[in-house]
């Protein structure tokens, strides 16, 4: 159908701050999705609908075409090898940094070092950029764990207040990338829905201008 567009929006914290962004785009969500199981929910724009899924979920669904845009951390962007999305507009939203962090008072490394993540690919390219050989250990969650338990040396994650690391006694060791919400637009769509996406862009990038301004 070439006149009903999907938006894929990240769950959390993404979510929270892409609403206000909608909001003044004039499209609002007739469902609250912190009530409603409905997992397509609709706008008070007919042809609009908002899916709110996992982070790691938006590019796969943005790339495939089943949802024409998606609201993404670049994070996760960098993660994703897929390689047809379209990538317009820093939303600059849900702002963190990609740090290396360690303990604070860690004892000297001997072995290669561990490193716990749950972005992968990033981690991979950044000690291969540097010629530095590590071991890589995927998980899925509170990464800052990893060291504090003597999983891993160091961790690669996101950070924001530094709150976290503080807690945990962790230091950051190297600021590997700033991160933002990206929109994120499927390739095929932007040529055959340009009439009903340029719009959508070209607002979003107005309205993301005046509030840096
Ligand atoms: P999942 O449950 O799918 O693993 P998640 O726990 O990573 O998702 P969130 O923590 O809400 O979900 O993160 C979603 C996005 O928000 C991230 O991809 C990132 O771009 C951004 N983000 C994550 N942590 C922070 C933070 N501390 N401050 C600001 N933005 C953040
Ligand atoms: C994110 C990130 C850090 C924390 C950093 O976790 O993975 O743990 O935020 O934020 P801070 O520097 O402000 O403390 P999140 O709260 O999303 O939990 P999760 O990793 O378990 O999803």
């Amino acid at each position: 159908m070439t006149d009903k567009i999907t938006i894929a929006v990240s769950k959390g914290r993404i979510y929270d701050e892409t609403i206000p962004l909608l909001a003044k785009l004039g499209i609002v969500l007739k469902d609250d999705p912190k009530k409603s199981r409905k997992l397509i929910l609709d706008t008070n724009q007919s042809n609009i609908k908002v899916t709110i899924i996992r982070a790691t979920d938006v590019p796969t669904y943005v790339e495939h075409g089943a949802a024409e845009l998606g609201i993404a951390g670049k994070d996760v962007l960098m993660e994703y090898s897929g390689d047809s999305l379209y990538e317009p507009l820093n939303l600059g939203i849900a702002k963190c940094r990609m740090m290396l962090a360690g303990l604070k008072d860690a004892k000297p490394i001997i072995d290669r070092p561990r490193v716990v993540t749950k972005y992968i690919n990033i981690t991979r390219n950044y000690f291969a950029d540097r010629g530095q050989q590590v071991e890589i250990i995927k998980l899925y969650g509170s990464m800052e764990l990893g060291p504090v338990l003597g999983l891993s040396d160091w961790i690669v994650d996101l950070v924001d207040t530094g709150n976290t690391l503080k807690a945990n006694g962790l230091i950051t060791l190297d600021h590997i990338a700033d991160i933002s919400s990206r929109l994120v637009v499927n390739k095929a769509a932007m040529k055959m829905k340009n009439k009903l996406l340029k719009p959508i862009i070209n607002q979003l990038a107005d309205i993301v201008e005046n509030s840096e301004s």
